[in-house]
């Protein structure tokens, strides 16, 4: 008796992995899949969920709210767990209504919205409203205290080592995290090359109560992201990923390709906004994801890529993740 559960968690039994988030999101591990533009739709987020981790949908990845409100009922089809819708709000080229989306994934009964990108203030009387936990993502302890003094329910503090916009700051990930836990007294989720259980062991060690994972999950089987970008990024190390974007305050680590240098280089001498835009568009990048075209759009990843030589389902990911950090804890205590 009892062989399946040692199996499962080291044997340490699960109560290391009860934490104020689990608590806060229902979920049954300290696991969150970072949303991810065109990748974390309804499979990814519902097969996080069903294994026990809180999986995040990226809202914008829809054109519309109405799409949004689909994919949510796809979701809800595949899973009864519960699962987050993210905003993200940075500036896009194709401005749209951000409350609308909000609105429909409250109308849909999502229990959690995440957002990022910018400070959520506006948007606070309407998540209030709406009876949903928020948890808002940052990249710095500054950004951080903001959010717990407008009244979000958890921040997520990204470093520098993740793949998406890690900020302007470069800090990295096991510095910004004891950081912003001595600053907080709301709970903290850590992100930024965080990959394995040593990654999630690691940040618990930080005194994060949770562990968000964007490069690993776009690393999985059920991951849309085409087969011949998962074989490059499997061929990736540590060092193979750059920041751009810098220009125009709005950093971003994709993964070191030819197109990405020639954006640097456009950077590097002064390139406008309006010659940057048609290489970033997200439509362009969209068709490169889905034809598997490395060379014609950026490919957001972080630094934990070279953590990973493996494309698992992604219960075996969450599975394993746990397995490895109570194997840790226990080799510790
Ligand atoms: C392909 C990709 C797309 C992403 N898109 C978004 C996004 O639309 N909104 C957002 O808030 N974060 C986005 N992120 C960031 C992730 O949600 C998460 O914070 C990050 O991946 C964590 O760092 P890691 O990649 O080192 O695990 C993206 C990351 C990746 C790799």
């Amino acid at each position: 008796m009892g062989g399946g559960k040692a199996r499962r968690d080291g044997g340490v039994g699960l109560t290391m992995f009860q934490t104020r988030i689990t608590q806060l999101l229902g979920i049954k591990y300290p696991i969150i899949q970072g949303a991810m533009m065109w990748l974390s739709r309804a499979e990814m987020v519902a097969a996080v969920a069903n294994a026990g981790g809180l999986g995040i949908m990226a809202a914008l990845t829809f054109a519309t709210a109405e799409e949004l409100r689909e994919e949510i009922g796809k979701a809800k089809s595949l899973t009864d767990k519960p699962f987050a819708v993210n905003i993200t709000l940075l500036p896009t080229i194709s401005p749209r209504s951000l409350d609308e989306y909000i609105a429909t994934a409250i109308e849909e009964g999502v229990p959690i919205i995440e957002t990022a990108g910018r400070n959520p203030r506006q948007y606070m009387k309407q998540l209030r409203d709406g009876g949903v936990k928020v948890m808002h993502k940052v990249a710095s302890v500054k950004a951080a205290r903001t959010a717990e003094r407008i009244g979000v329910d958890a921040v997520t503090i990204v470093g520098f080592e993740e793949g998406g916009n890690p900020g302007m700051d470069d800090v990295t990930t096991m510095i910004l995290v004891p950081r912003t836990v001595d600053a907080l007294d709301i709970p903290v989720i850590a992100g930024g090359g965080i990959g394995d259980g040593r990654g999630l062991m690691a940040a618990l060690a930080l005194g994060a109560e949770g562990a968000v994972m964007g490069t690993r999950f776009m690393m999985s089987k059920e991951s849309p992201l085409h087969p011949k970008i998962k074989q490059r990024l499997l061929e990736a190390t540590e060092k193979d990923t750059l920041m751009i974007m810098r220009s125009i305050n709005n950093p971003e680590r994709v993964l070191t390709t030819g197109f990405a240098r020639r954006i640097l280089e456009m950077e590097e001498k002064g390139t406008t906004l309006e010659e940057l835009l048609p290489m970033i568009d997200g439509r362009r990048q969209k068709k490169a994801l889905d034809k598997g075209e490395v060379s014609e759009a950026i490919i957001p990843c972080g630094q934990g890529v070279g953590l990973i030589s493996d494309l698992p389902t992604i219960k075996e990911i969450i599975d394993g993740i746990i397995r490895e950090a109570g194997t840790i804890a226990k080799r510790l205590s």
